[in-house]
């Protein structure tokens, strides 16, 4: 059966059984929702429904549904795990309850004329009650019957979840089969389906947890009755009606039916595997462990685990980009950035040498647009997207690597001495690598394992995360204090940095363009960092030309000036992004000659003849459309 047909199926059977079909939903949540980053099931953009307001396809809805969950991003390439999959699900809104959930489920699993899937094979659990909420006997009741009415007389399994004779049903607890978006929402007890992938190995037995550990068992469908409401304050509300939410994995069926033995084996990434050949010139299927030498040092790659992820990790990629989401350094972006990046870094290390995302991307494309039909509109955006992220980490990954490869001697040489490893340093080591060279940390962890290194990464990553933090910090604080229209230091040298980040931006405005705006400011008593739009990287030749500009203003000794007026008066004079109700009735305008008006708390200096030379260090992207200027006064 091809991907296309189980969806195909899928939608026919519950539409049979009187759903609507709807569309599946962009992987970014409605904008009220901010539970997650990424719609992460199918109820996900249903949740308003599930709580008791009406969709208008009526009380009982089916779709697909695209998903993306990158929690367990370091465990993409085993058998089991995707950052991005397809669910199909149906939703019964106060209408439906147990019994048809369960009928219609074993129907379309086992049905002649749907998936045909051997009823022999099929395990379920369900949830035995824990934290005051009951057993859920009324499932096991129904599954007990509907197993008897396919002529199987099936038996419960006890509290220790044996597996033996002829028992198919297994009552677990929370853990396992209570079921909940996030913190809080609705939720419920829920049943899952499970089918035995290896019947060969003559009759299954044994301990539920591991049967499923072993492969053996694998989930590919949950019925979920969502009867409650978790609150913010962990109560659990009961719902006016009732609600069942399903979810069945595209791929994992895909897998089951077919006889393959995980995901990865499907027509879902055959393709993009011998795309991945094609490329790297390497075979997917038979040389795992790779071994290669550098610096004398023995290292490995596990080539399947490799083509996995790049295509698992190009995919998403392709159905963010398609969704609107860009490569940015903070939230969905960053999610967006890191798997770009983590693609790029593994195709590298299986040996591609030219720019190849978009390539996959393509494959991925055509693979997917008659289904996901934002795909096709939008393949323009997700290739230059892909190739200006692939080409920005591409340019820093070589020098990012040395740096890395400087931190890896450090941890080692610390260890050769038996010395601690400092990892107050690690953290600032790995925040450097992040910041300056675009590493996500798991990258760098993942450099160190390839190495074999062993070393506390709970502690590098808590070095990691305080440097984030107090980072952030800094900048939240700078951009707070633009707001108040006030400056947090007001030693001298800050001061003049003030007073040059207006001529910085009214010679960026000449230079540039009018319709260039502050997007962040820093300053410290060492330099000046300046965040403006500007949609590209700044040529050397300009960056020059901004400079010079400054420090001929600088040369001819202009006096800054203060004036306090009206807001709409000085709004006539000066051009500010910020919303002006921001500012109070009277405001403060500093002018430097008929070159710069703005409004501003500062404090500046008197004459510009006291501020020295200016000289640009650094120019870099801050955010998409947002460059980053660093300066200095010397
Ligand atoms: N919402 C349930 C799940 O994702 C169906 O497993």
């Amino acid at each position: 059966m091809t991907a296309q047909e189980l969806r195909q199926k899928y939608l026919d059977f519950f539409k049979s059984k009187g759903h609507t079909i709807i569309p599946s939903a962009s992987l970014v949540p409605r904008e009220t929702d901010t539970s997650t980053l990424f719609t992460t099931a199918g109820m996900h953009p249903l949740v308003p429904y599930l709580l008791g307001e009406e969709h208008p396809g009526g009380k009982k809805v089916a779709n697909v549904q695209k998903c993306v969950r990158t929690g367990d991003i370091d465990d993409v390439g085993d058998n089991r795990h995707l950052t991005f999959f397809e669910m199909m699900g149906n939703w019964s809104f106060g209408d439906y309850f147990k019994k048809e959930a369960i009928e219609w489920s074993f129907e379309f699993l086992t049905g002649k004329e749907w998936l045909g899937l051997d009823p022999n094979r099929l395990y379920v659990t369900t949830f035995k009650g824990e934290n005051g909420i009951p057993r859920d006997e009324t499932a096991v009741q129904v599954w007990l019957e509907t197993f008897a009415k396919a002529g199987m007389n099936v038996a419960v399994a006890g509290e220790d979840e044996i597996v033996r004779d002829n028992v198919r049903i297994i009552p677990l607890g929370t853990d396992d089969n209570f079921w909940i978006a996030g913190a809080t929402g609705p939720c419920g007890g829920d049943t899952e389906m499970f089918y035995d992938t290896r019947p060969e190995e003559g009759k299954l037995e044994g301990k539920f947890g591991d049967l499923v550990d072993s492969f053996r068992l694998i989930e590919i469908w949950n019925d979920v009755f969502m009867e409650f409401n978790k609150t913010e304050d962990g109560q659990y509300e009961k719902l006016a009606k009732p609600n069942v939410d399903t979810g069945m994995g595209v791929e994992r069926t895909l897998a089951v039916l077919n006889g393959k033995e995980n995901v990865f084996e499907t027509e879902l990434f055959q393709p993009l595997f011998r795309k991945i050949e094609e490329l790297s010139k390497l075979e997917y299927g038979d040389k795992s462990d790779v071994e290669y030498i550098k610096d004398d040092k023995q290292c490995w790659v596990d080539v399947r685990k490799q083509f996995r992820i790049v295509a698992d990790h190009v995919k998403a990629s392709v159905f963010m980009l398609a969704d609107g989401v860009t490569p940015l350094n903070v939230g969905r972006g960053y999610v967006l950035r890191r798997i770009i990046r983590r693609a790029v870094r593994y195709g590298k290390l299986l040996g591609i040498e030219k720019n190849f995302t978009k390539e996959i991307a393509e494959v991925v494309i055509e693979m997917h647009k008659d289904f996901y039909t934002e795909l096709e509109e939008n393949k323009k955006i997700i290739f230059e997207e892909l190739e200006k992220e692939e080409n920005k980490f591409k340019k820093t990954l070589n020098d990012g690597l040395k740096q890395v490869d400087k931190f890896i001697n450090y941890i080692e040489q610390q260890k050769a001495n038996n010395a601690e490893v400092d990892y107050i340093k690690a953290g600032w080591l790995t925040f450097d690598l992040y910041q300056t060279y675009g590493f996500p940390l798991e990258l760098i962890f993942e450099e160190l394992d390839s190495r074999n290194i062993d070393c506390n990464k709970s502690a590098i990553g808590k070095g990691f995360a305080d440097e984030l933090i107090r980072h952030q910090d800094l900048s939240r604080t700078a951009s707070a204090g633009a707001f108040k229209g006030g400056l947090q230091g007001t030693g001298e040298m800050e001061t003049k940095y003030h007073t040059a980040t207006h001529l910085l931006l009214a010679a960026l405005r000449q230079i540039i363009g009018a319709e260039t705006y502050q997007k962040g400011s820093n300053i410290t008593a060492e330099r000046m960092r300046f965040d403006f739009n500007y949609p590209e990287k700044m040529t050397p030749e300009l960056l020059k030309q901004v400079e010079d500009l400054v420090n001929e203003k600088i040369q001819q000794n202009l006096p800054v000036e203060l004036q306090e007026m009206s807001k709409d008066e000085a709004l006539k004079l000066a051009k500010v992004s910020f919303d002006p109700a921001k500012y109070g009735d009277m405001v403060k305008v500093y002018s430097i000659g008929d070159f710069s008006t703005e409004l501003c708390g500062g404090p500046h200096v008197q004459n510009l003849s006291e501020l020295g030379h200016f000289k640009i260090t650094k120019e870099e992207a801050s955010s998409s459309g947002v460059r980053r200027i660093k300066a200095i006064l010397e």
